[in-house]
């Protein structure tokens, strides 16, 4: 059986569809047992833990052979410390939480979902913890498997589809920043199929993969790209990424911000791969962006 933590979620629930298309049986990992049935369906097996929690973990990892990570704090990029959804807590702890039990419950490989830009010496702390998270799975002794995707899109993404739905709303796109970092967004079923292969093909054992998709571009061409695929025409409204920080530092007074200067710094970064080893192992097909889109943007 495979575990995914995190199935409920927009990159968990696409490798758990993937892991179904290929008959696998399937449990998934999340914090509400009925929010696990409505997502996922009744082919899916609920377990119930917050992989803050290492007591619940030991219960939820039994009788899995593979495990895969795919957890992220609600309202992810920004952090709320009061609610303990922070980078640290459970991108870093979470998962030296969940490879502690996997271990100690005998699972055969952990897969884990991290990013692209995880580095032991990066200038954001948010990839010192998937770095950090990375390491300590590599050193524990079970087999392993790392897949760091770029910016992922499809539907129910919450990143390019906040951008559209600006779109409907408004004459304008706003996007803080000049929108000229490097952009290399990567369909949700490519990524689905990855982890799936990361977590079940033995050539994949103890290899880090990055996912990139075929396309290479600004983070304005990516939006551009996606508005004509709609059949949209709609001017980016630049705004200076000075301002969106000073607006999240205010912001943090707030019991649950909308909005943090991190987060700017996260939305506003480049995410390119370097796909060498994930083409030279797996051999994957990566979908070119407008294709994606078209497969389910109106
Ligand atoms: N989306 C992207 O573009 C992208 C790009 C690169 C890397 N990634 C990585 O992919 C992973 C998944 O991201 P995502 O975008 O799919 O996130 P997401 O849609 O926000 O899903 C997060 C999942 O984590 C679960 N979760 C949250 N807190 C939890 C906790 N304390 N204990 C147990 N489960 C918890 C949620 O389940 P419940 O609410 O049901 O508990 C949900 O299923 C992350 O590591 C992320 O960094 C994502």
């Amino acid at each position: 059986m495979i575990l995914v933590s995190g199935g409920t979620g927009f990159v968990g629930s696409a490798v758990v569809r993937e892991l179904l298309r290929r008959a696998q049986p399937v449990a998934v990992l999340g914090r509400d047992a009925a929010k696990v049935r409505e997502r996922c369906g009744e082919q899916v097996e609920p377990r119930v833990g917050d992989v803050r929690d290492p007591e619940a973990l030991a219960a939820a990892m039994a009788g899995a052979g593979v495990v895969v990570n795919a957890v992220q704090f609600p309202n992810s990029p920004i952090e709320n410390r009061r609610k303990g959804w922070t980078f640290e807590d459970v991108d870093l702890k979470g998962t030296r939480n969940q490879v502690d039990a996997a271990k100690a419950a005998g699972v055969r490989r952990f897969v884990y979902v991290s990013g692209v830009g995880a580095a032991k010496d990066a200038d954001r702390h948010w990839f010192r913890y998937k770095w950090e998270a990375e390491k300590y799975l590599q050193d524990s002794g079970i087999e392993w498997a790392i897949v760091r995707p770029t910016w992922v899109y499809g539907p129910g993404d919450v990143s390019l589809n906040r951008f559209l739905g600006f779109g409907k709303a408004l004459p304008f796109i706003p996007m803080f920043g000049d929108g000229q970092q490097m952009m290399q967004p990567v369909f949700i079923e490519d990524i689905g199929r990855i982890v799936a292969d990361a977590a079940l093909r033995p050539e994949a054992a103890n290899t880090l993969f990055e996912v990139g998709g075929p396309d290479v571009m600004t983070m304005n061409d990516v939006v551009k790209t996606a508005l004509d695929v709609q059949g949209k025409k709609r001017p980016i409204l630049h705004q200076p990424a000075a301002v969106g920080k000073l607006l999240g530092t205010l912001a943090a007074a707030l019991p649950s911000p909308p909005l943090s200067a991190d987060a700017i710094d996260f939305i506003t970064g480049p995410a390119v791969a370097d796909n060498t080893k994930l083409v030279a192992v797996l051999h994957p097909t990566l979908t070119p962006l407008r294709e994606g889109l078209a497969t389910y943007l109106p």
